[in-house]
């Protein structure tokens, strides 16, 4: 009986790491930590959000030099109750900044104490060259570790997040479906990135923590932990929202609610759109993002949500959104101009006037990737379904464009592509060739699959010992069975 169960002691562990590896079911301390950078929807100011365990006092304090940080802000603070969580999310904005500047500062208390400083940059107000991050569908792996850190060397102004975040819901860990501690954890992951460039979200199925015993709770932790701005974009729900950032119109829908014709969601998204089109001498470039894609060839995934193309694609077209950025599907797409699955310019990755948007399923961020191949229609144009990364999309100048998929580990160039408005621009780097030999590695990001390959491979061992021994046993007894003159036979 102790041997079965031994067997099954590495699984066990196996099972359990990520509750071993979370330090406490709260905020470590007092102490400022989970830093994370929000635009506010006002170009001269930037919302910091932090967490403490219990105390809820503390402000901002910023400037243009680290060691003259002259101007300060009171924070305001709360917390939610859902997840079996209690801590103290603290929000505080910093204004008046100027465009295009770098500021230092640090949150917290000379009582509890306070951050370390760091700093950000502001929006250039002109066509200066930004970097902005793209991401989606991270959760705490080691492989979520190497893309933050690739992310935070990575010279980025802004991250666009699309949602599935922390996983602290997550219907495949069968003990326990909505863990807390996941945000914290994933909070404290991903500050490395949030304390220094800001990141705006759209929300993904994950962040829905539906649960037995826990009706109600819906996206109670992410809107309690994520503050985005709608109000400024004229959306009563902060599940749809628009900013302007550098040229660039973002927009953040929820594939997550309603978005049918008649729907709140669609109705804003329309009105939204038609006021970015009429700004595009301001702001030239329109973005939009939303976690369920309504391109993806993946054949191991979800594939393309026909309901939300439905829905919605008409409208990208009609205003010329220029990009459609996604996740969901845990590995890497990018179509070609696309309107109603006919693709509207192939065979070159230096596009001119586009004219329908290219999508961009990005769900590379860290949790387990789904592998398999691509059904190749023919608006896709990349597919890279077994290496983590992220996706750099970069202003070179008011004209053009260029979208870049980095590979997380060594930096590799997997997929690049420019836009532009007159004349074609050749991308500053080569695209290298992708391989499948990652996917085994892959699954072991996974503590649950990890354990149940660990369990077959020790169950095969223990079979495989027993067998031999008994094969060995039953030969020796029948080699001492024999008659002796057989012995003599030959
Ligand atoms: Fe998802």
């Amino acid at each position: 009986m102790a041997r079965r169960y031994a067997v099954l002691l590495p699984v066990l562990l196996l099972l359990s790491a990520p509750s071993l590896t979370s330090v406490v079911a709260e905020p470590d301390g007092d102490l400022p930590e989970q830093l994370h950078l929000a635009l506010s929807g006002d170009a001269s100011q930037m919302i910091i959000t932090w967490v403490t365990a219990t105390h809820a006092d503390g402000g901002v304090e910023w400037g243009r030099a680290a060691s003259d940080l002259n101007q300060s802000a009171e924070g305001s603070n709360h917390t939610y109750d859902a997840d079996d969580w209690s801590g103290v999310i603290h929000d505080a904005p910093m204004s008046d900044l100027a465009a295009g500047t770098e500021y230092h500062y640090r949150v917290g208390d000379d009582e509890a104490g306070w951050s370390a400083v760091h700093s950000f940059r502001t929006s250039p107000s002109d066509a200066s060259r930004v970097r902005i991050g793209v991401i989606a569908d991270m959760d705490e792996t080691d492989a979520a570790r190497d893309v933050v850190a690739a992310m935070s060397s990575a010279d980025l102004d802004l991250v666009l997040f699309s949602g599935d975040v922390s996983y602290a819901y997550d219907s495949t860990r069968f003990w326990d479906e909505v863990d807390g501690e996941e945000w914290d954890d994933w909070g404290r992951l991903y500050e490395r990135v949030s304390a220094e460039v800001p990141t705006m979200f759209a929300v993904g199925n994950h962040e829905n923590e539906e649960q037995d015993g826990c009706e109600g709770c819906g996206f109670k932790a992410y809107l309690s932990r994520v503050n985005m701005p709608n109000s400024s974009s004229e959306s009563d729900s902060e599940f749809w929202y628009s900013f302007n950032f550098s040229l660039f119109h973002i927009i953040s829908l929820s594939s997550e609610h309603d978005y049918t014709t008649g729907s709140a969601q669609r109705t804003w998204l329309a009105a939204d759109l038609a006021t970015a089109d009429a700004d595009r001498e301001a702001h030239p470039w329109l973005v939009v993002m939303f976690h369920r894609p309504m391109y993806s060839s993946s054949e191991s995934g979800h594939g393309s949500e026909l309901d939300l193309r439905e829905a919605l694609e008409s409208l990208l077209v009609e205003h010329r959104v220029d990009l459609v950025l996604t996740g969901h599907d845990h590995d890497y797409e990018r179509t070609y101009p696309v309107n109603a699955t006919k693709p509207t310019q192939t065979d070159t990755n230096a596009f001119v006037d586009a004219e329908a948007p290219i999508h961009l399923v990005v769900g590379t961020g860290g949790r387990i990737l789904y592998g398999g191949s691509s059904s190749e229609p023919t608006w896709s144009a990349s597919f890279t379904s077994t290496t983590h990364g992220y996706g750099v999309l970069e202003l070179l100048d008011r004209e053009s464009l260029q979208f870049t998929f980095y590979d997380d580990e060594h930096g590799d160039v997997l997929d690049v592509f420019t836009l532009s408005r007159n004349g074609s621009v050749e991308p500053e780097h080569t695209a290298v060739p992708t391989t499948g030999s990652s996917m085994l590695s892959n699954l072991f990001d996974h503590p649950l699959i990890a354990g149940l390959l660990l369990t077959l491979v020790l169950a095969a061992a223990v079979l495989l010992i027993r067998v031999r021994a008994t094969t060995a046993s039953a030969a020796a007894e029948a080699a001492d069975d024999e008659p002796d003159d057989l012995l003599l036979v030959d």
